[in-house]
């Protein structure tokens, strides 16, 4: 077993141990997985993605006054590198640019497609977890602010608590700049639940894939047929929660271990945090972050923030 699929093991076991049982939402992105999230923002019913980057293209002018010119811009979990060449197109003479995200291979193959696109631009891919403590390259001679981008509502599957710290430790890092951050919109129930709970059955797929995950590199032997998708909202918490559930009683094995699980038996594996703009205003507040623009589209659906970080 090599070492991801051990703290993949090591994890799912623990999170299988607690009660309610739970898994992280960071197993979903696998290759397949990723793909499978891939095909999740091309659904009719998922807004998010689509929502952003009309936002992003239409605002992209306003965002880069609010920059200013020869920035230094961080992107957090890269992934493809599709949005923030809206903001590259728009921007006055960015410096450098340094997306960081776990996946290396993924990332080095994204950088190199961008490299060839802005010439000028010097990418400087960094593969760390930046939800823990890490080291931003030192700042480029002559460069401007150090912009943070976190787009696609990603700070939505945080716990409100690792949200606070994500954001503390941006303001930290950010100091002179700011974060330009996409975030979900709180709406219509039915609208959030239809997102979640797909037609073509993506979002199921997407989730179920953990267990398949679970008996492709642990060895276990989740009967895939015996849990099933669950996706509700939770307003109080104003959340999307996903869960596995099991269909019926039933064992399953796992690295040596037996686990029971009770009919309707639940495994937590997602949340997604909806915000209201004031509700996103206060946290970042809190997380020492000034308040800058919002940028949202005509139905309210998903919002887009400029964040400034004081000196
Ligand atoms: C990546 N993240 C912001 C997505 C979301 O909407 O919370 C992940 C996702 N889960 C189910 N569908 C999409």
């Amino acid at each position: 077993m090599d070492d991801e699929a051990s703290s993949f093991g090591r994890e799912l076991l623990a999170g299988l141990a607690r009660r309610p049982r739970s898994i992280s939402p960071k197993f979903f992105y696998d290759v397949a997985g990723s793909r499978l999230f891939d095909a999740i923002c091309e659904l009719p019913e998922y807004y998010p993605t689509r929502t952003e980057l009309s936002i992003l293209a239409e605002r992209a002018g306003e965002i880069a006054q609010q920059i200013g010119p020869h920035a230094e811009i961080i992107e957090f979990g890269a992934g493809s590198l599709h949005k923030v060449r809206f903001l590259l197109d728009a921007l006055k003479a960015p410096r450098r640019f340094v997306p960081i995200d776990i996946s290396g291979e993924h990332l080095a193959q994204a950088a190199q497609a961008l490299r060839a696109d802005y010439p000028g631009l010097d990418v400087q891919p960094l593969v760390a977890d930046y939800t823990k403590p890490f080291s931003l390259p030192r700042e480029a001679e002559g460069s401007g602010p150090r912009v943070g981008f976190f787009p696609g509502s990603t700070l939505g599957n945080f716990s409100p608590d690792e949200a606070l710290a994500f954001l503390q430790g941006a303001a930290r890092a950010l100091r002179g700049g700011g974060l330009l951050i996409g975030v979900d919109l709180v709406k219509d129930p039915a609208m959030l639940h239809a997102a979640y709970n797909d037609a073509r059955g993506v979002t199921a797929r997407f989730n179920l894939n953990l267990l398949v995950r679970a008996n492709a590199e642990l060895g276990a032997d989740f009967d895939l047929a015996g849990f099933s998708h669950s996706a509700f909202y939770n307003a109080p918490h104003q959340r999307i929660e996903m869960h596995l559930v099991s269909r019926a009683a039933q064992t399953v094995n796992l690295l040596g271990q037996s686990l029971h699980f009770a009919e309707a038996e639940a495994i937590h594996t997602e949340y997604s945090h909806k915000f209201t703009v004031e509700g996103l205003r206060t946290l970042a507040a809190r997380a020492g972050f000034g308040i800058g623009p919002v940028w949202t589209d005509r139905e309210r659906l998903f919002s887009v923030h400029w964040l400034p970080a004081a000196q």
